[in-house]
């Protein structure tokens, strides 16, 4: 491959990754809970490419379930939560 290819996707991801930067709290949890998990932004969102604006950013099954675990304690999800729920691979299986 060309070197100014290379250069174009990478930037094209680094300008993906950085706009995607609206609220990765979650995401960073759960690769803290799970290190050696892939998770993307899909796999708790039903939008592939979850947007702040527009509120696109609705939750699917396992991001809804990382929310009402998370509603018995103090509402918020932490890496305890993602822990208590389980990686989204085992949750798919129930
Ligand atoms: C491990 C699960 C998980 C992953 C992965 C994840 N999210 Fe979320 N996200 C959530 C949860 C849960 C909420 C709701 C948080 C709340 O209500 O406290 C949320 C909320 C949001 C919101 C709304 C935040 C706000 O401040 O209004 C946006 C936007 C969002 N996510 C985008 C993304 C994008 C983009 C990605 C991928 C780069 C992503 N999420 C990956 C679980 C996840």
């Amino acid at each position: 491959m060309k070197k100014g290819m290379m250069t174009l996707i990478l930037l094209g991801v680094v300008l993906w990754v950085g706009s995607a930067q609206a609220d990765m709290k979650e995401m960073n949890f759960y690769k803290e809970a799970f290190p050696d998990a892939k998770i993307k932004c899909g796999d708790c969102h039903v939008n592939a490419m979850p947007k702040k604006e527009g509120g696109k950013h609705e939750l699917n099954a396992y991001g809804k379930a990382l929310v009402e675990e998370a509603a018995k304690t103090d509402g918020k999800v932490t890496v305890d939560t993602i822990k208590k729920v389980g990686k989204v691979e085992d949750f798919k299986k129930k």
